[in-house]
């Protein structure tokens, strides 16, 4: 009994994988397994044989069982740590961003403002780029006849031949989305509307695509005064200087009465523009005070509800921030300067993680 527990416990220690051990198994303890074998003896044994051998053979078994059991779990522990081993990954390795490629400065700003405008309680919402010129203008107070349908340098849409209804226009403004959001929603609101618009004008300042974010916020008694405040925060916070100072200059929209376009304060100082310092004026967007007539055109009582509407160029912003002189070479796609004037994908902007880096 003593050389079958020899034998066996070197194999098994010997066993180098599941298999072997396996086999090892069966030619120990299973059905015609040597310790079994030995087992059926004892029927022939004499009863005294009988009580010394029984135990030591069952003893004998447990001990060659376990010592499989035991063999086999190291066995899959040195399985999984070899497995870790090879497939160990540095999960605090920088991830490649370049391969990633970059975040166009367009879609970092609008990151920008929306997280800016979150933070003042405005959502955001959306309209379509192709509209009708309902409304486009119409709604917006701006009739058939209004010079500022020529102004806009619109891209009307063709109509079938024969087809008499006007045309459809690419969107001149996000102001459409003012009416759309209205109509669905109602007052009270307060929104941001961030997409492309369309006019055909094209140098270095003006492209036929462009964007703009539009704003509104309405309620009992909102007014001007709101305005210059929501404004003023928001510039502060865009381009992260405390105090920036704006100039409202009378102005006229035919959607907004009283109208005023806003400046920032900046300074040019060798050829440098600094925003929000120095005693020169930029202008930066349109505003006003929602016109009546765009208020029911929108289904909303204008005797119970005001409030402000602004329309700003997220292009335009995005060049005095960040610095970049053409507005054509953001819709060039030359790597080379996608690549100067991106932004890393992974870095998501937020008020309080930093807007820009
Ligand atoms: N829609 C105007 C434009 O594109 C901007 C604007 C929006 C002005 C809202 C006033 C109120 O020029």
């Amino acid at each position: 009994m003593d050389d079958l527990r020899i034998k066996y416990l070197t194999l098994i220690a010997d066993a180098g994988d599941e298999s072997a051990i396996e086999s090892l198994r069966v030619q120990a303890v299973g059905k015609k397994g040597e310790i079994s074998l030995q087992m059926r003896e004892l029927g022939r044994m004499t009863p005294e044989e009988r009580q010394t051998a029984g135990p030591a053979l069952n003893a004998l078994k447990d001990e060659i069982t376990s010592a499989l059991v035991a063999r086999k779990e190291s066995l899959a522990d040195a399985a999984l740590d070899e497995r870790l081993r090879s497939e160990w990954l540095d999960v605090t390795l920088p991830a490649r961003t370049r391969r990633m490629g970059t975040i166009h400065p367009i879609s970092q700003v609008t990151e920008e403002v929306t997280a800016i405008f979150a933070d003042m309680g405005f959502a955001v919402a959306e309209g379509p780029q192709v509209d009708t010129d309902w409304y486009n203008f119409d709604a917006l107070n701006i009739p058939g006849h209004h010079p500022a349908r020529a102004e806009m340098d619109t891209f009307y849409m063709h109509r079938a031949e024969g087809d008499n209804r006007p045309p459809h226009v690419l969107r001149t403004h996000t102001s459409p989305v003012q009416i759309r959001h209205m109509e669905k929603h109602g007052a009270p609101c307060r929104i941001i509307a961030p997409g492309r618009v369309y006019r055909a004008d094209y140098d270095q300042t003006h492209t036929p695509m462009f964007n703009q974010f539009e704003g509104l916020a309405i309620d009992r008694d909102i007014s001007m005064a709101n305005l210059k405040w929501v404004l003023e925060e928001f510039f502060a916070a865009f381009f992260e200087v405390d105090g920036i100072k704006t100039r409202f200059r009378a102005s006229h929209f035919p959607f907004t009465e009283p109208s005023a376009e806003v400046d920032i304060q900046c300074s040019w100082v060798d050829g440098q523009l600094k925003i929000g310092e120095g005693d020169g004026w930029l202008e930066v967007l349109g505003s006003g005070m929602v016109h009546p007539h765009v208020l029911r055109s929108a289904n909303v009582d204008p005797d119970q509800w005001q409030g402000f509407a602004f329309g700003m160029g997220i292009d335009r912003i995005a060049m005095l921030k960040y610095g970049m002189p053409d507005l054509r070479a953001f819709f060039d796609s030359d790597l080379r300067w996608l690549r100067h004037y991106g932004f890393a994908s992974l870095d998501v902007p937020t008020l309080h993680g930093g807007l820009s880096r």
